[in-house]
C-alpha cells in the first residue's frame, strides 16, 4: 500500500514506518494521522511483521507537533474531534500486539513527543530534542501528552515541561527514563533495528501477553484522556489560541492575555 505522507518498508521482520514531509518537520496533518493509522493497522495484520518501528524522514526532525497551519481556524467541536481521532489512532500504537519502537532523528515535539510517548520503546539520536510546546499556542497537549508525559517522567518534572513549554535534549530525557537508549545520529536505525529483531526472536504470543498485562495496570482510568480531548476542544474558542497561532505562522512571539 502506498501512502502520501508515510514510506513503508519491511526489513525481514520488521516494518519501518517513514513520516515524510521533512519540508514541514514532519508536521501531523489530519492525513498523516489516519495514514499512521492505517500503517500500523496493516503490519499489525501481516503475519510476516513482527515488530514495527516508527521514524520520521530528513535530519532535523521526529516529528515536529501536529501541523498548526490545518487546525489554526478549527472550532471547538472541530479542534476536541481532531484531538479525539488522534487518541484513537495513538492507543491503535499504544495497545498493539506487536512492539513498536519510535526512533527519535530530531525534534519531537508536542504530537512528536505524544507519538513517540504512544510507542513501547523510545531509541533517540543525540540530535533528537523533546518538549510539549502548545502552550505557546494557548493550547493543551491533544494526542495524550497530559496523560503519557506525567506516567513516564513523574507528575512534577511533567508540569513543569507541560507548563513552560520546555525543550530537553536526548541525555536529559535519558535521565529522565523519556527514552531507553541515546545513539549517534548514524546510528539511530541500526540500534532500533537491532533491539526490534531482539524482540522478534522471542515467542510472539508470550510478547502479547506481555503487553496486555502491562497495558491492563493502566487501562483503569481513562478519565482523563476524556478530559484532554475536552480541554484541548475547548482552547479553540480562546483569543490566545488564535494569537498564539498566528503569532506562531507570523514567526512573532505570542502576546497572551488570558481570555
Ligand atoms: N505545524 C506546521 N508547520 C510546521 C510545524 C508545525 N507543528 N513545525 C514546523 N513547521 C514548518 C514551519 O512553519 C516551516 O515552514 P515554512 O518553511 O513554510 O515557513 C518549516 O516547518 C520549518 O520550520 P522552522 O520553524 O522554519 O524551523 P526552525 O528550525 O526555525 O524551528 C522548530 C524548528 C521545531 C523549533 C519550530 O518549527 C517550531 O517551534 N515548530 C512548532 C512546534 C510546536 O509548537 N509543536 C506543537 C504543535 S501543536
Amino acid at each position: 500500500m502506498t501512502f502520501e505522507n508515510l514510506i513503508t518498508e519491511q526489513k525481514d521482520v520488521v516494518c519501518i514506518i517513514t513520516i515524510n514531509r521533512p519540508d514541514k518537520l514532519n508536521a501531523l496533518n489530519i492525513k498523516t494521522i489516519q495514514e499512521i493509522g492505517m500503517a500500523v493497522s496493516n503490519a499489525e495484520k501481516n503475519d510476516s511483521v513482527r515488530a514495527i518501528i516508527i521514524t520520521g524522514a530528513g535530519t532535523k526532525a521526529f516529528v515536529a507537533g501536529a501541523d498548526i497551519s490545518e487546525f489554526n481556524s478549527f472550532s471547538e467541536s472541530e479542534g476536541a474531534d481532531m484531538s479525539k481521532k488522534g487518541h484513537d489512532v495513538f492507543n491503535s500504537i499504544e495497545k498493539n500486539s506487536k512492539p513498536i519502537i519510535a526512533a527519535i532523528n530530531g525534534f519531537a515535539l508536542g504530537g512528536g513527543c505524544e507519538l513517540a510517548m504512544s510507542c513501547y520503546l523510545r531509541i533517540a539520536s543525540t540530535q533528537a530534542k523533546f518538549g510539549q510546546p502548545e502552550v505557546k499556542l494557548g493550547l493543551i497537549p491533544g494526542y495524550g501528552g497530559t496523560q503519557r508525559l506525567p506516567l513516564l517522567i513523574g507528575r512534577s518534572k511533567a508540569l513543569e515541561l507541560l507548563m513552560t513549554a520546555d525543550m530537553i535534549n536526548a541525555e536529559e530525557a535519558l535521565r529522565l527514563g523519556l527514552v531507553n537508549y541515546v545513539t549517534d545520529p548514524d546510528a539511530l536505525l541500526s540500534k532500533s533495528l537491532e533491539i526490534a529483531n531482539k524482540i522478534s526472536q522471542l515467542a510472539p504470543v508470550a510478547i502479547a501477553g506481555i503487553i496486555r498485562s502491562v497495558n491492563a495496570f493502566y487501562d483503569k482510568n481513562t478519565a482523563g484522556f476524556d478530559k484532554e480531548i475536552q480541554e484541548f476542544g475547548k482552547c479553540f474558542i480562546t483569543e490566545d489560541f488564535i494569537e498564539g497561532t498566528q503569532a506562531f505562522l507570523e514567526k512573532r512571539k505570542a502576546n497572551f492575555k488570558g481570555k
